[in-house]
């Protein structure tokens, strides 16, 4: 064969040239190597016998570069210490040689053309550091290929291996590629399998996600479970209003959440202030609106307890006429009691509101009625919840619903006697005249003290109801009872005083009939004496 003739020709110069082994200087010698003239032809009767020579497809045929990887070739095959190389230059084997491996490598031209009776590719434990030798995969048919044991960096060029469609042996464990998802995800990692990747670098490396799953369970996690606990500590001590609703402690407030809800206690919120009493009108979370009073007066331990118990009194009251106690809140600098918002109309200002029509009677009994609701639920429930029922301090709602808005906790239950007197007061507030009011200027005891005195003349007790009702018949016969009846409740002696049982039926009564009857007649009348008889 021309082939085996060439290449054998070739063998005496390369061995005059390098007696042993391909040697450093070799690269050297190629360099200036010139191809024998006659080696044109030669090369050209090879293509014409063997077409399938990878030089043959070159063009233009680079003779020169031809002519080395010839030499090359020849080599590498003599170094398989196969008698027989030249026909079954099967392995190019480079293991265990690491001087000599990265020389061969370098050869460029070599793997260009590169022999196709090579099927198997070893460079194996050779410390070569650098790219993946891309060159190498020239060699489309190779069967093996193992780079196992060096140190190549980078990606592996994956899609480069598409042509090598008869390799079936990949080794490319022991170096350091670059991780690559890509090469996880890959056909061409399913080709082979990890076993051709052990400690390539390339896979995602299972030891180091161990130990960086181990790092997080030993590191992270702990800092996970502080951060969690300060998040929780802070969830409970400082915002429990953004826990779930069956977790929060209802009624206890925390200054983190009054600061919330009034943008930092701003002025903008501040709709009341003395020396002790800061009053905050504020939005909770859950958009309530509330009534914040603040005290920065500082008071002794037993008066501060006495203040959370009797918050959680307040707190615990419930009835629709009854200003709402939210919950408290308690600091180191002050504490507040938070209550719900509320119109700023009180009762007084209703009946003397010159701007609005004055409230008719079956609004004054209505607001009545529901002030004795809640005096019936207070005396039921909390004897011990004292109140006040001055008409400025009963505050009324949109619908007219009066609100008790001063209250407190006593050590004992509150006396009915006293509690009746002062409803027996509202009720004349109610009723009356600003005149007949007037009558009796000055404090409640004194109010009463007048009311007892004055001879109970009907016709002058009729002057004295607010004539701006304009009453009917049926009404002002009505409201002559409920004036017999505020008198009855302010006979503090007890002889004539009514339970709160009978002043709530009798005012029922009249509620009743105002619903019933439309306050449709509005002429006046006179002198009704019928209301004493009911007295007694
Ligand atoms: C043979 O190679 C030499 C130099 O490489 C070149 O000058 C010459 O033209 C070539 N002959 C043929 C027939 O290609
Ligand atoms: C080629 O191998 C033979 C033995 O197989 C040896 O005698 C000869 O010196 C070798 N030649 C080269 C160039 O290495
Ligand atoms: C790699 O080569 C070294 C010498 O360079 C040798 O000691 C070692 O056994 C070789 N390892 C393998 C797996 O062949
Ligand atoms: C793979 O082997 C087959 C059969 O030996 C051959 O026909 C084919 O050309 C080879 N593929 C490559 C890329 O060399
Ligand atoms: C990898 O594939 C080879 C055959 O190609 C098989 O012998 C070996 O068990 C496989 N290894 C793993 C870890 O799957
Ligand atoms: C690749 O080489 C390494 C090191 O010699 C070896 O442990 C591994 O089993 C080889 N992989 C395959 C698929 O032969």
């Amino acid at each position: 064969m021309a082939t085996i003739s060439a290449t054998c020709y070739l063998f005496i110069i390369l061995s005059w040239l390098c007696p042993t082994t391909l040697c450093g200087t070799v690269l050297e010698d190629l360099k200036n190597l010139h191809p024998p003239p006659e080696f044109n032809s030669t090369i050209m009767t090879n293509c014409l016998n063997n077409p399938s020579h990878r030089y043959c497809n070159s063009s233009p045929m680079n003779f020169d570069e031809i002519f080395k990887y010839t030499i090359v070739a020849s080599h590498l095959c003599n170094e398989s210490k196969n008698p027989n190389c030249i026909e079954s230059f099967h392995k190019v084997d480079l293991r265990n040689r690491p001087n000599i491996a990265s020389l061969y490598l370098s050869f460029e031209f070599f793997w260009r053309f590169c022999p196709l009776t090579i099927l198997s590719i070893d460079v194996s434990n050779n410390s070569l550091k650098g790219n993946f030798p891309i060159d190498v995969l020239h060699c489309t048919q190779i069967h093996d290929l193992d780079l196992s044991i060096n140190e190549f960096s980078g990606d592996i060029p994956i899609q480069s291996f598409s042509p090598l469609t008869n390799l079936t042996f990949l080794n490319l464990s022991y170096n350091c590629f670059s991780e690559s998802e890509e090469l996880s995800d890959s056909q061409f990692f399913k080709r082979f399998n990890s076993s051709s990747f052990l400690h390539s670098g390339a896979l995602l490396d299972h030891r180091r996600f161990f130990t960086l799953k181990v790092v997080i369970l030993l590191v992270g996690f702990p800092i996970l479970v502080i951060l969690m606990v300060i998040f929780l500590a802070w969830l409970c001590f400082q915002r429990p209003d953004f826990l779930p609703r069956k977790l929060q402690r209802r009624r206890t407030f925390t200054p983190a959440i009054l600061s919330a809800a009034t943008s930092g206690f701003s002025s903008r919120n501040l709709v009341g202030k003395s020396n002790v009493v800061h009053i905050y009108k504020g939005v909770l979370r859950d958009g309530t609106q509330v009534k914040i009073e603040m005290y920065w007066d500082e008071i002794s331990r037993e008066s501060y307890l006495n203040f959370v118990e009797e918050c959680k009194v307040l707190s615990e009251l419930d009835h629709k006429n009854l200003v709402r106690v939210l919950g408290w809140c308690k600091s180191r600098k002050f504490r507040a009691v938070i209550t719900e918002w509320t119109r700023e109309e009180n009762v007084e200002m209703w009946l003397l509101s010159e701007s609005s029509a004055p409230p008719p009677w079956s609004h004054r009994v209505k607001v009545l009625m529901g002030v004795v609701e809640c005096m019936r639920y207070l005396q039921k429930e909390w004897p011990q919840v004292d109140y006040d029922l001055n008409t400025n301090s009963v505050l009324l709602t949109q619908d007219l619903e009066p609100l008790i808005s001063r209250f407190k906790v006593l050590d004992h239950s509150t006396s009915t006697t006293r509690n009746i007197c002062k409803f027996g007061v509202f009720m004349l507030g109610v009723i009356l005249s600003r005149k007949g009011q007037e009558k009796f200027e000055g404090d409640a005891d004194g109010f009463i003290k007048n009311m007892r005195r004055v001879d109970l003349d009907p016709e002058e007790l009729q002057e004295m109801i607010d004539e701006r009702m304009e009453l009917s018949e049926t009404s002002l016969h009505q409201a002559k009872q409920a004036l017999s009846l505020g008198l009855m409740c302010i006979d503090q002696s007890g002889s004539e005083q009514p339970s709160l049982a009978f002043i709530s039926n009798s005012i029922a009564r009249a509620y009743k009939a105002t619903l019933v009857l439309p306050s449709a007649n509005h002429t006046r009348s006179h002198a009704d004496n019928r209301f004493r008889g009911h007295k007694t």
